[in-house]
């Protein structure tokens, strides 16, 4: 029976533990994420525990990436349980700052991505993506990972790290894990949680779209506006906030859909809820297939 995860809470203390490693030429994983844990976290570490010799877990919910108005201080926070799942995956330590550890009342360093953040989430949530490359970038400074973790469902967060690890050049590997989903087919979230249960039978929806926009791909159509109309009228009536047919590349809208991945991504609010999913496809002259971003 393993003692479950050690649990660090200063940075200088993850620091330290992670050089020690490194200097033994073991690697380390990085799994950040905000808490309470579901099947895509999960599906997440035990990619990591595969890997690496040393997995982290970064619980941290991180007050810069939500808006004001937004759902910081209702945000599910459920130690015990993610705790627990995690001493079953065997995973070897939870990162578990504070807010001021992470943001320490001289802080004034923020790390910003200029590129990808005018449209989808990013023009409802201004601010949002700063707030996540910040800290994602304090994460890999305080944990100094090989390989960091992160899901497709957050399509355009991956992006985004993608380029600032490109661009800041941190010395590590991003990998990605395929969105988990319910038996319906709704992407695993912590704001499910937030629905009703009328609204939570309607939200299967948005992967119907999706798989319906996909269906319009798989049968030739590469008119972005006739893929993306496929898929909103198979949203029966839900009034998306977007949805688009998306160059991954560019984050910008092909006029035509060429060879190459293909983003169809939708964010639907429900109720108390707000619910983002997408599927990424792989156009190869008439072949369609469902494809991870990187
Ligand atoms: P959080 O929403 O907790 O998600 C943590 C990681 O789990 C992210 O990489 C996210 O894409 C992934 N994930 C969420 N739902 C998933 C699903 N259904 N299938 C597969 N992976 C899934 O994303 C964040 O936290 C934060 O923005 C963070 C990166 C931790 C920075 O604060």
């Amino acid at each position: 029976m393993s003692r479950g995860p050690e649990i660090i809470r200063a940075v200088a203390d993850m620091q330290a533990w992670s050089r020690g490693h490194r200097e033994a030429g073991r690697r380390i994983g990085l799994v950040p994420t905000m808490g309470n844990l579901h099947e895509g976290h999960l599906s997440l570490a035990r990619m990591a525990m595969d890997e690496c010799d040393r997995v982290v877990v970064s619980l941290f919910v991180n007050p810069t990436q939500f808006g004001p108005g937004e759902d910081y201080d209702s945000y599910p926070r459920t130690w015990d349980e993610d705790l627990a799942r995690l001493r079953e995956l065997g995973v070897h330590y939870v990162f578990a700052p504070t807010v001021e550890e992470i943001y320490p009342e001289d802080d004034r360093t923020r790390v910003l991505v200029n590129w990808g953040q005018d449209v989808l989430c990013g023009a409802t949530r201004p601010g949002h993506f700063d707030g996540v490359t910040t800290v994602v970038a304090k994460l890999f400074n305080a944990i100094l990972p090989d390989l960091a973790f992160f899901g497709q469902k957050d399509a355009q967060q991956a992006l985004i790290i993608r380029r600032m690890v490109r661009t800041l050049a941190f010395p590590l590997i991003l990998r990605l894990g395929e969105t988990v989903r319910e038996v319906d087919g709704l992407a695993k979230s912590s704001r499910n949680g937030y629905l009703s249960e009328e609204d939570r039978a309607k939200a299967r929806c948005l992967n119907q779209a999706l798989e319906a926009a996909g269906a319009a791909l798989e049968s030739g159509e590469r008119d972005p506006a006739a893929v993306e109309a496929a898929g909103r009228e198979a949203l029966e009536g839900l009034a998306p906030e977007y949805f688009s047919v998306l160059d991954p590349d560019t984050l910008g809208a092909p006029a035509r859909l060429e060879e190459g991945l293909v983003l169809i991504a939708c964010a639907v609010p429900l109720g108390a809820a707000r619910l983002i999913d997408n599927h990424v496809y792989r156009i190869n002259g008439n072949r369609v297939e469902k494809a991870l971003l990187f």
